[in-house]
């Protein structure tokens, strides 16, 4: 069975990771969550979902304050991790290596043992400061793929627009996401 660590930051936009673990388990890819902090605040602020049914949506849940946990070894075999959203707090500890929680360190976990990990960093505007963290990332390995909606496919609806860009962040895993609308020319 393919497996996958979900974490969620406290940047805004939490649809993205909720969408990313319901697509998930709709593929049969078992998931691994944790959500920090401030990612418990944006929920609490940006859906009507208790912190109960957040967790519901993925496998296993992991605390983040349990650096302990299985994802934080590389040992335990997972196909990637998809952070959604990322925070420029949380893009930073990836950065640097900063694992100074469960989220951070299943992220550097990732890196290390050269598997994917993808970052959706969400800020706006961006600082020189967040711009190299990003490049710093990248240079390790991962992939920043900020949230950026594509017009093309003509969205109708928030939705679409999550959908869209959980299915891509998915697809750069290799989890196929069926019926994701995809530019045919
Ligand atoms: C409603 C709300 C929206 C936020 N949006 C963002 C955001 O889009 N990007 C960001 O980097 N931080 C955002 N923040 C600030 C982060 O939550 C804050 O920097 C926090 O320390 C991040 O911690 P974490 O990376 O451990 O989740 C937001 C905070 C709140 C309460």
């Amino acid at each position: 069975m393919r497996r996958l660590v979900v974490g969620i930051s406290g940047a805004t936009g939490i649809a993205y990771g909720i969408r990313v673990l319901e697509l998930a388990r709709k593929a049969g890819v078992e998931t691994h969550l944790v959500v920090t902090p401030a990612g418990q605040q944006t929920r609490a602020y940006e859906t009507d979902l208790g912190a109960r049914d957040l967790a519901a949506l993925a496998d296993v849940v992991h605390r983040p304050a349990d650096v302990g946990a299985a994802i934080a070894s590389g040992s335990f075999r997972t196909d990637g991790m998809i952070v959604a959203p990322c925070s420029v707090r949380t893009l930073s500890a990836v950065a640097y290596s900063m694992n100074d929680n469960l989220l951070t360190r299943a992220a550097d976990v990732t890196l290390k043992e050269r598997r994917r990990l993808v970052l959706l960093v969400r800020e706006t505007p961006l600082t020189l400061g967040h711009l190299r963290a990003m490049t710093a990332a990248t240079e390790s390995g991962a992939i920043v793929m900020p949230p950026v909606p594509a017009f093309y496919l003509r969205p109708g609806s928030v939705d679409d627009i999550v959908d869209h860009t959980a299915g891509r962040a998915l697809d750069l895993l290799g989890i196929d996401v069926p019926d994701l609308p995809r530019w045919g020319g």
